[in-house]
């Protein structure tokens, strides 16, 4: 079986993160979430992966490399314009020819892998499978209705859903999917939909069958999402000290301290991983913070925050909570007086205070 990773689209709902870098590519506890998936499917055995690529595609080329870091061969493929998910797979078509495929969306986490997905739909009697799962609110999504494991019916984004029933970001296909694929028109939103693929199959009497997620799912398209993700994983991350840590520091729980990372006078309470090159000074660390490299952090209180590579942050004196900072930030508390915000902000950040 071939696998098809998602990593191209817009990514304007991570905005401003993604006007200087791809989504895929953003750290939870300080590995790109896109790795996380090319594990997910090295794991089920698949290892001929090709990758769909947009406009940041020079930074994920340089970021995956040829697959083998990852035990795998990765073939990028370029999709002119992010045209939805089943023009995803149309573009795919010369690197895929009629292998049955697993394609995987780059910018979602799953905590139980595919392995399962894809033992069930390896046996062949499916033109399809998908993944699903129980959410509060299933009008945000994808919603399936199934009869004993079949799917019968798809509807995306409906008003009133005819079951909490979720597509995750996770397909298994046969070569059936392609001429599906084929007859698609747009939907109102411009997009070919992998949903009106799928449901085209169902019409034509095919079988499609279904799985339910193991583990946990997280889709991590806003900024919110990318912090519960980080929570998520940091919740199994293994401890291990390998930087600089003075008399003067305390370090309490599941903490990764990469080597070339240094900590004077600080307490870091885990799980929190700290990449090489940070430096912490005079600062409290809290739970489900990832620090990124070369990070700066003195004089401040953090918590359940991500901030990535060579940020500095600086004498604040409210603890920073549930904050996402991208790379190269400088935040500082003001040492003079009069004591006021002076903020230099990218076009869509966002500033609590
Ligand atoms: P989405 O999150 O649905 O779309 P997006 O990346 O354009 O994000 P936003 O809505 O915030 O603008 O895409 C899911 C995954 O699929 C993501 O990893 C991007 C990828 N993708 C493609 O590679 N090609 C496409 O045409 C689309 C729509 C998405």
């Amino acid at each position: 079986m071939k696998g098809l990773i998602l990593a191209g689209g817009t990514g304007s709902r991570l905005r401003p993160l993604t006007y200087t870098g791809a989504k895929q590519l953003i750290p939870v506890a300080n590995r790109p979430i896109l790795f996380y998936a090319i594990d997910a499917l090295v794991e089920a055995g698949i290892t001929d992966i090709g990758m769909i690529i947009g406009d940041t595609g020079d930074e994920v080329r340089e970021a995956v490399g040829d697959g083998s870091q990852f035990g795998a061969q990765v073939t990028f493929i370029s999709q002119p314009r992010p045209l939805g998910l089943a023009h995803a797979v149309k573009v795919a078509r010369d690197f895929l020819r009629d292998a049955p495929f697993l394609m995987f969306l780059g910018d979602n986490l799953l905590r139980g892998g595919v392995k399962d997905l894809v033992d069930r739909f390896a046996g062949g009697r499916y033109a399809a499978s998908i993944l699903l799962t129980q959410v509060p609110d299933p009008t945000q999504f994808g919603v399936a209705v199934v009869e004993n494991e079949r799917v019968v019916k798809l509807v995306e984004k409906p008003k009133t859903p005819p079951s909490n029933l979720a597509l995750v970001g996770v397909y298994c296909f046969s070569s059936a999917i392609h001429e599906a694929v084929d007859g698609l028109k747009p939907s109102w939103r411009g997009e070919y939909e992998i949903t009106d693929a799928i449901q085209q199959l169902i019409d034509w009497g095919l079988p499609v069958d279904s799985a339910r997620v193991q583990g946990w799912w997280k889709d991590t398209g806003r900024p919110e999402d990318v912090l519960d993700a980080n929570r998520l994983i940091l919740e199994d991350l293994n401890g291990q000290v390998q930087g600089l840590v003075d008399a003067d520091s305390e370090i309490a729980g599941r903490v990764v301290i990469e080597a070339g990372a240094q900590i004077t006078r600080s307490v870091v309470r885990g799980p929190v991983s700290i990449a090489s090159g940070a430096v912490i000074v005079d600062s409290y660390i809290g739970p489900y913070t990832a620090v990124g490299p070369k990070v700066q952090i003195s004089g401040t209180e953090i918590e359940n925050s991500v901030i990535l590579a060579d940020s500095v942050i600086e004498d604040i004196d409210v603890r920073i909570d549930q904050t996402l900072i991208g790379r190269g930030v400088t935040v500082r508390g003001a040492r003079k007086r009069p004591r006021a915000l002076r903020l230099v902000l990218g076009d869509q950040s966002r500033v609590e205070v």
